[in-house]
């Protein structure tokens, strides 16, 4: 098939470049964006006098009918176009006649795979920012539930002070928030408009760029041709972003490994998200978690992998940039269902609140409160009530139990030191609403952790669907 650039060419192409070369099989992906941006570069071709008003309406309707039979199914890409660019230009040819030879004029592919590329990852940073929200509402509706539920609270992965499951949770949910924030800053500094930047100098047609940036629903056009055809920054901020989300779901799937082991018992995953053994009828394995663990490295992968693509490239395009995108699509198909299986996975999981209080029960989590209890009741020095406490938690093990289980006696007889009161300080419960700080784990600060939370949720939900149609293109659930 004759190339559309094919014009100073004697031969033919060989079939392996054709299969080397062309894009089309994954970059087909973004023909919905390909197609917003042709009708809108038709009708400032219009604007600024290049197309008439009938030579508009046939592109129009020719695009329109193109984007309905690729919707349809019906669309044949073709790997001879190349990449979708070429295809539907070549497709529209095929239905309008010489007319869609016009509508490449004033335009290189350079400006609108930019284009085409940065569109779809803006749709998708706000599909990621919902998912995210959503994911936040069901750790925070258990966190509600929990703010009272006792478990050990740890540090070197060994126990260390009480805390509530729902504190723990909401830890969980402001990693989520600052994702959700990263990807409004994504968001906010790469909605530019490249369209109009031609091939890389620019067009001699007086483009209105400012009519394209609005009719495209972006803040402004890019400042810049040059740049606006080989930056890619973009796409690695939001690869970046996707690698920060997957490292936060690793965390959380961790803890959802350990807590469902017969050594912890915190949970029950649901039998909906777990998975048996071939071999060991008895076994229930916590497949979804370390599936969410494992695909943090895909999504690193893709970062680094386009990292690397672009390390060193001379302005502006060069063709090393198709590499771009099967990291991006590959990374945000894996993130999106890992969002979405997450909290499917925590929706749906058993939670055993007296395992955690039976464990929060062994390795004296209340220590701490002994040893801040002899500085503001006994007057005695931090140092010299570390020691005390120290006494107190040996005599405990000696005893074979935890310190919050010794009678009031029996602590005053380790040191004259200690005065009446200090065995209802040494309660798991006490002693965790004793660290009522700003951001502790006491109920009442859990609580208003939750309710910012919830705030931050209702207002960016808010914000969300006020920007959602800027750009005619919205990513939905599949
Ligand atoms: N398929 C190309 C890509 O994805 C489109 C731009 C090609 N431009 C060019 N001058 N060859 O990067």
């Amino acid at each position: 098939m004759a190339k559309l650039w094919s014009g100073r060419f004697a031969l033919e192409s060989s079939s392996l470049l054709e299969e080397f070369n062309a894009s089309i099989l994954f970059d087909k992906t973004l023909w919905h964006e390909d197609i917003l941006g042709s009708k809108a570069h038709a009708k400032m071709l219009a604007r600024i006098g290049v197309l008439n008003a009938t030579e508009l309406e046939q592109i129009l309707k020719g695009l329109e009918q193109i984007a309905q039979s690729i919707e349809s199914g019906e669309f044949v890409f073709d790997i001879g176009d190349e990449d979708i660019h070429m295809a539907i230009e070549s497709a529209l040819t095929k239905l309008i006649g010489d007319v869609g030879k016009k509508l490449h004029t004033a335009r290189s592919r350079n400006d609108q795979v930019a284009l085409d590329f940065r569109l779809y990852i803006l749709k998708h940073n706000l599909y990621v920012q919902h998912l995210l929200l959503a994911l936040m509402e069901c750790i925070l509706d258990i966190a509600s539930q929990h703010t009272q539920s006792i478990m050990p609270g740890m540090t070197h992965l060994q126990h260390a002070q009480p805390i509530s499951f729902g504190f723990h949770l909401v830890a969980w949910a402001c990693n989520f928030r600052r994702d959700v924030q990263r990807l409004g800053d994504d968001y906010a500094r790469n909605n530019f408009c490249p369209l109009g930047s031609g091939a890389l100098a620019g067009t001699p047609y007086g483009n209105d760029r400012i009519y394209l940036s609005k009719e495209l629903g972006f803040s402004a056009p890019t400042l810049n041709a040059m740049d606006s055809v080989s930056d890619r920054d973009f796409a690695l901020d939001m690869l970046y972003s996707l690698s920060m989300i997957m490292l936060h779901i690793s965390r959380v799937a961790e803890e959802l490994v350990l807590w469902s082991s017969v050594e912890f018992k915190f949970i029950t995953l649901s039998d909906a998200y777990s998975t048996g053994s071939s071999i060991m009828p008895q076994k229930k394995n916590p497949d979804v978690p370390e599936l969410l663990r494992g695909k943090c490295g895909r999504v690193y992968g893709a970062l680094i992998g386009l990292l690397s693509v672009m390390k060193g490239l001379p302005f502006a395009y060069n063709k090393d940039t198709q590499e771009d995108k099967e990291g991006v699509f590959d990374a945000l198909k894996n993130v999106e269902i890992c969002l979405k299986i997450a909290k499917a996975c925590l929706e749906s999981m058993q939670i055993h609140t007296q395992n955690m209080y039976k464990m929060a029960k062994r390795g004296h989590l209340s220590a701490t409160d002994l040893a801040d209890f002899l500085v503001r009741e006994c007057n005695v020095a931090f140092r010299d009530a570390h020691h005390i406490t120290g006494k107190v938690v040996a005599y405990a093990e000696n005893r074979g139990v935890d310190i919050s289980d010794l009678s009031e006696s029996e602590i005053m007889a380790v040191d004259a030191r200690i005065k009446a009161g200090v065995k209802a300080i040494l309660s798991l419960e006490s002693s965790m609403n004793a660290r009522s700080s700003l951001g502790g784990t006491a109920s009442q600060q859990t609580q208003s952790q939750i309710d910012t939370l919830r705030a931050f949720i209702q207002e960016r939900k808010t914000f969300l669907d006020s920007i959602e149609s800027a750009h005619s293109t919205k990513a939905q659930d599949e």
